[in-house]
């Protein structure tokens, strides 16, 4: 299998083929995660967008054990739900209101809080909640998938270059409240990688130079730090592919 930093690399024809092989991947996975409660934290941004759009298809209505799941988010813009650039509210429209889910499986990052700080302490109760602790086991993960893409920065959730918070090992969310144009609420490194599967999500010719760093030993980039409990995918397009890949 070929690799890419610490994951496994599958380079797929283009965003379409991404999405297909991602969702195929899904449903494997899932079917073979057992009977407990899933819990999957999905991705912002322009990447995962078709992939939403075609589990909401009518093929995947019985694929996957929809009122099992429950739905996270790995990062969000401090806007209210109503702004188009709101990570859950584009999930709900592509995929999540369409699908048989229990509304207390859908547990989006509350951005109507009076502060991001605090909006990120209540996601973190949230999540302390679920997971029925305080303190992640590594032999029981949070999530059994989290998806994340990668900026042309490198950034992945909004963990960006230089941030105190990619030295965060204790609080499993954070504001990041100087962020323009808007202020965002991410999950840091110990609760992405409490993950039985993170799948990056990457897609277009802009992603090549970052992939090719990223497939550096020894890169420092925010993407290239996340080392899951469990294992690493990369899922990326043709496009974006490092030119050594196949
Ligand atoms: C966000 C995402 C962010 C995104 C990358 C890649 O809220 O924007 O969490 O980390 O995954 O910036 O975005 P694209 O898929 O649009 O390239």
């Amino acid at each position: 299998m070929p690799k890419l930093g610490s994951g496994e690399l599958t380079v797929l024809d283009d965003v379409r083929d991404l999405a297909r092989h991602t969702a195929a991947w899904l449903v494997e996975t899932i079917a073979q995660a057992g009977d407990h409660a899933i819990a999957i934290c999905l991705s912002g941004g322009t990447t995962p967008r078709a992939l939403y759009a075609l589990l909401a298809q009518a093929q995947y209505a019985t694929a996957l054990p929809w009122p099992r799941i429950h739905w996270f988010w790995g990062d969000e813009r401090f806007v209210p739900p109503s702004d188009e650039r709101n990570n859950a509210s584009m999930a709900r429209h592509l995929l999540l209101n369409g699908a048989p889910i229990p509304c207390e499986n859908i547990h989006p990052i509350p951005t109507m809080s009076a502060t991001p700080a605090l909006a990120a302490d209540e996601y973190e109760h949230e999540l302390k909640d679920f997971y029925g602790g305080d303190r992640i086991a590594s032999e029981r993960p949070l999530f059994d998938v989290t998806f994340l893409g990668v900026g042309d920065d490198g950034h992945t959730a909004s963990l960006f270059r230089g941030s105190p918070l990619l030295e965060e090992r204790s609080r499993w969310v954070a504001a990041v409240p100087e962020h323009k144009p808007e202020p965002r609420i991410t999950l840091t490194y110990p609760a992405l990688a409490s993950s039985r599967n993170v799948v990056f999500l990457v897609a277009g010719a802009a992603k090549r130079p970052v992939l090719a760093k990223i497939a550096q030993r020894g890169c420092d980039l925010p993407a290239a730090r996340v080392r899951p409990v469990g294992k690493l995918h990369w899922f990326v397009d043709r496009a974006a592919a490092p030119s050594a890949s196949p």
